[in-house]
């Protein structure tokens, strides 16, 4: 089991983000916490009350990629030293059956996959330089195969969790470990319109599984664990039947 005392969460100020820095502040972690809106990370932030203090905000738009490693290097200071970084940023705007939108799609690559680029790269060079760290990245189940709903989003999932076992690849024999988790379906603002969804889950039970399989350096962990059988289910449908269903 890892224990860690300093975190960055990228894409901190909702839903499971919000619950990652509010339960690692209450474990007495020390979090730099980076989104967008300053306004929401202050608002996470001050709700901490008494652990409030073990939380910094850092406002930030991770595709301003060029501001990425000057902006992890004050945070590397800021904290003196990072154990534990979880890419936790993503978009995912509704798309309408037969609408193909490259807008949209870009905006997905943007922030899902190219933001974790842009601060995963540096992350694995510090922690590769230091021989320790652990690098957690949300994913999804929606990147396990490619479904009809929402193509872009669907690729952005499964790119980022091909460049998680490439960086886990790289960084094992050097001490540093590489979590991937796939959510399934969380009760947040990203899904608030979507209708019924399959075993919904509350985003402080998710914060809570995501950070059980960060200390115990998962490999692949999905959240809750119900889904990695389902997930091998829908992975071994044969093309010909997948595409003429609705899942
Ligand atoms: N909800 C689900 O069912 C589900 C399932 C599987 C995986 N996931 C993944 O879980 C992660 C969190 O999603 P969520 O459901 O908690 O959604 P959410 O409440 O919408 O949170 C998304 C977070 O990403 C941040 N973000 C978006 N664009 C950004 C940008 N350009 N720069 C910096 N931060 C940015 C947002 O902050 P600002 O807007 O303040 O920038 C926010 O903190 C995402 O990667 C999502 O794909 C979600």
């Amino acid at each position: 089991m890892q224990t860690f005392k300093t975190a960055i969460v990228i894409g901190a100020s909702s839903g499971i983000g919000e619950c990652l820095v509010r339960q690692l502040a209450r474990e007495g972690v020390t979090v730099a916490a980076l989104a967008r809106r300053a306004g929401e990370l202050e608002r996470v932030r001050a709700d901490l009350g008494a652990d409030a203090g073990r939380v910094r905000c850092y406002p930030h738009d991770v595709t301003d990629y060029a501001s990425v490693p000057a902006l992890f290097d004050r945070i590397c200071e800021d904290l003196g030293s990072v154990d534990l970084v979880i890419y936790n940023a993503g978009v995912m705007p509704a798309v309408a059956e037969g609408e193909y939108n490259f807008q949209k799609d870009h905006q997905m690559v943007a922030v899902n996959l190219l933001g974790a680029m842009a601060w995963l790269n540096p992350v694995a060079a510090y922690m590769e330089a230091r021989r320790a760290g652990t690098i957690v990245g949300i994913s999804s189940v929606a990147g396990d195969r490619g479904r009809r709903g929402n193509p872009g989003y669907h690729t952005t999932k499964a790119a980022l969790t091909t460049y998680l076992e490439a960086l886990r690849n790289r960084l094992t024999r050097y001490g540093v470990t590489v979590v991937t988790v796939k959510p399934g379906p969380v009760a947040t603002p990203m899904t608030k319109d979507l209708g019924k969804l399959p075993l919904l889950i509350q985003p402080d039970v998710a914060a809570s599984g995501i950070l059980a399989h960060a200390r115990a350096g998962s490999v692949e962990g999905y959240v809750p664990a119900l889904w990695r059988p389902i997930m091998t289910v829908i992975q071994s449908v044969p093309s010909f039947i997948f595409r003429r269903t609705n899942i």
